[in-house]
């Protein structure tokens, strides 16, 4: 790397001065000695490196070695030569101030540049005027700059744009890749590459083509990776969804819509009630509605970059809550053997009635008929199983409510031991038979319970008492519309009683009472 001690002036001087002297030996040029050669060091030359040309085999009793640029041995391609007999090195025309020449005829080229790529010449001149050219290939590989990928088409739309993906700067043998997804890539269907890989072109993108893409350059001294590019692309909308996905909401709620469609750019929203158009907005918002705000529900979503729209529409229903059907049963005291009917009374239309023994859902058994409405239930013959407590349930899409209940007292002949009678109905009659006021009655059954854990039986049958079938008609003629929706059950039982008056009533009247009451 030591700058060259002589001045270019004084160099020129030498070399001609040399010619001179060359020129003259020049007739007697002995046969040709061993040749030399040349090896690059290091053997692959990267820009910016420095590389040496290492020269073996020099012949002997040299006086002058000249390094030319190319295969042109004139001054105007000199890079240097070196004199021997002083030990002194001098520049030519094509010195670049980077090449140093040594005594072993070796040239150092320091710092590479693309266009050191070419031949070299080393050209030995002896002392008998022998001059020997030699010359190597220099090839200078270029390190390549970190790649980036341009696209020429900024924003294409899903289904319509081709996009062509481009890897730069271009670069002559260069070996380009690509990855998509962090996957190298395998040419497909809709992928085309062209222009030795430089050019990746995507064929009718779809928005899962958004990437991210990387494209890598690389030669065989240096290899770089792009940042990952993602490419916009432009779809939807896609047809928007209204939620909640109801379409039955009960008057006097509020109703809240909100409507999603997938869409790059993100789609404007707007409603439209009845295709009324309203203020823009993605959500929709109606407190306290009525049945007056049933009708179509548009949602229309806009892409302005793809310019599409698409619409959803939703028919809104608004119901009225059904209000508290009553119960009416023909005999609420009856025989076994007898046949009884239960009516379910509701004013609201487009409903469905549901039918709860022992507030859970009954189970019909092949005794028992529903009316094709389900608004009468028949059972015919009664059995003692059939006693208890029962409602029924009217429902519309938006609400449901219950009627009060019933309590259906079976009358079992006692001389006939009818192998219907259970264990609790046999109880029943014993504490029913023993009570005479309310209060011990109240205890027995409460013992009961707690003894057998089967309160509704034991409830059934205090019932089950003469007096208690004069008062049959009153639970289904008195069963007002209440709001309450609370299903009647055995702790009411107690809480009513003190609306029964008549101090001379026995236990069974009491619970008689409150069926009446419900
Ligand atoms: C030139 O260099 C060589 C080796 O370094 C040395 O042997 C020789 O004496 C030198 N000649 C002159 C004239 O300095
Ligand atoms: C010639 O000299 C250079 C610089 O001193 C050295 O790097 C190189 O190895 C030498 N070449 C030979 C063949 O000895
Ligand atoms: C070679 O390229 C360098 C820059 O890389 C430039 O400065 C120089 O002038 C070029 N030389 C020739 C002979 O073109
Ligand atoms: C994608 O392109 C669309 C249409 O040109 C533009 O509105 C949107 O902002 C772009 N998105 C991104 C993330 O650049
Ligand atoms: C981008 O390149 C693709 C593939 O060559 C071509 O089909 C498309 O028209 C080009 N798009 C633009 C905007 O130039
Ligand atoms: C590419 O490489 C070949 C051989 O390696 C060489 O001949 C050619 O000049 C190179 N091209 C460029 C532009 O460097
Ligand atoms: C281009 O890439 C494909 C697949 O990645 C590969 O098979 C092919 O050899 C490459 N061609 C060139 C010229 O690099
Ligand atoms: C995008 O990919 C998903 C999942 O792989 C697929 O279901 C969908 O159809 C694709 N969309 C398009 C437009 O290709
Ligand atoms: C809802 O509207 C009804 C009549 O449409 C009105 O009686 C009621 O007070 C309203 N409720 C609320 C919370 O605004
Ligand atoms: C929606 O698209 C239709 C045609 O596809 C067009 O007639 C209508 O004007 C568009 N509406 C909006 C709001 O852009
Ligand atoms: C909404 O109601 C209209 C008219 O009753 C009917 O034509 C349309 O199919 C309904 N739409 C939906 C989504 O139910
Ligand atoms: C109810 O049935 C019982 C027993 O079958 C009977 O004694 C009573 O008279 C009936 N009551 C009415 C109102 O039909």
């Amino acid at each position: 790397t030591e700058p060259l001690s002589a001045p270019p002036r004084t160099g020129s001087i030498c070399w001609q001065r040399l010619l001179f002297t060359a020129s003259l030996f020049t007739f007697w040029s002995s046969p040709t000695s061993a040749q030399a050669t040349i090896d690059l060091v290091p053997p692959l030359v990267a820009e910016g490196k420095n590389v040496l040309l290492l020269v073996h085999n020099l012949p002997e009793n040299l006086n002058i070695i000249y390094w030319y640029k190319g295969i042109t041995t004139t001054d105007d391609y000199e890079i240097a030569r070196y004199l021997l007999s002083t030990n002194e090195s001098v520049e030519g025309l094509a010195h670049s101030r980077r090449e140093t020449i040594f005594r072993n005829g070796s040239l150092l080229i320091e710092n590479v540049k693309q266009n050191d790529t070419g031949v070299y010449t080393l050209q030995s001149l002896d002392s008998r005027g022998n001059k020997k050219d030699t010359s190597v290939q220099l090839y200078v590989h270029p390190l390549l700059s970190k790649p980036y990928i341009t696209s020429n088409n900024s924003s294409p739309v899903e289904g319509e744009d081709s996009v062509a993906l481009t890897c730069e700067p271009g670069t002559q043998n260069t070996t380009y890749l690509w990855w998509i997804n962090g996957q190298s890539l395998s040419e497909g269907d809709r992928l085309e590459l062209s222009e030795g890989n430089r050019t990746l072109t995507l064929l009718s993108v779809t928005r899962n083509d958004t990437g991210p893409y990387e494209c890598e350059t690389s030669n065989l001294v240096s290899a770089n990776r792009s940042d990952a590019f993602y490419l916009n692309v432009t779809y939807g909308p896609d047809a928007p969804t209204i939620s909640p996905p109801d379409s039955y909401f009960r008057s006097g709620t509020n109703l809240s819509l909100s409507c999603h469609a997938t869409s790059n750019p993100p789609a404007q929203y707007s409603w439209l009630i009845n295709e009324k158009p309203q203020p823009s907005s993605q959500e929709l918002f109606i407190p306290n509605i009525t049945t007056n705000h049933s009708g179509s529900y548009a949602c229309l979503v806009y892409n302005s970059a793809t310019g599409l729209n698409r619409t959803t529409v939703k028919n809104v229903t608004v119901l009225e809550p059904v209000s508290q059907p009553s119960i009416r049963v023909t005999n609420d005291t009856v025989k076994e053997k007898d046949s009884v009917v239960f009516t379910c009374v509701s004013g609201d239309s487009e409903i469905s009635i549901q039918w709860i023994f022992n507030n859970q859902n009954l189970k019909l058994t092949d005794r028992m008929m529903l009316s094709e409405n389900n608004s009468r239930l028949s059972i015919d013959p009664v059995e003692g199983e059939d006693a208890g407590e029962y409602q029924c349930e009217v429902s519309n899409l938006v609400s449901s409510k219950k009627s009060s209940s019933i309590s259906l007292i079976v009358n079992t002949d006692p001389g006939q031991g009818s192998s219907g009678l259970s264990g609790g109905a046999i109880a029943g009659i014993v504490v029913g038979a023993g009570a005479g006021v309310a209060l011990i009655a109240g205890l027995g059954y409460f013992l009961y319970s707690r003894k057998t854990g089967r309160g509704s039986d034991q409830h059934n049958l205090t019932e089950h008492t003469p007096s208690a079938s004069n008062h049959s008609p009153g639970p289904s003629d008195n069963s007002p519309k209440k709001v309450d929706e609370v299903p009647y059950s055995v702790l009411d039982f107690n809480a009513q009683k003190p609306k029964q008056p008549a101090p001379a009533s026995s236990a069974s009247e009491t619970v008689y009472s409150q069926v009446k009451k419900n």
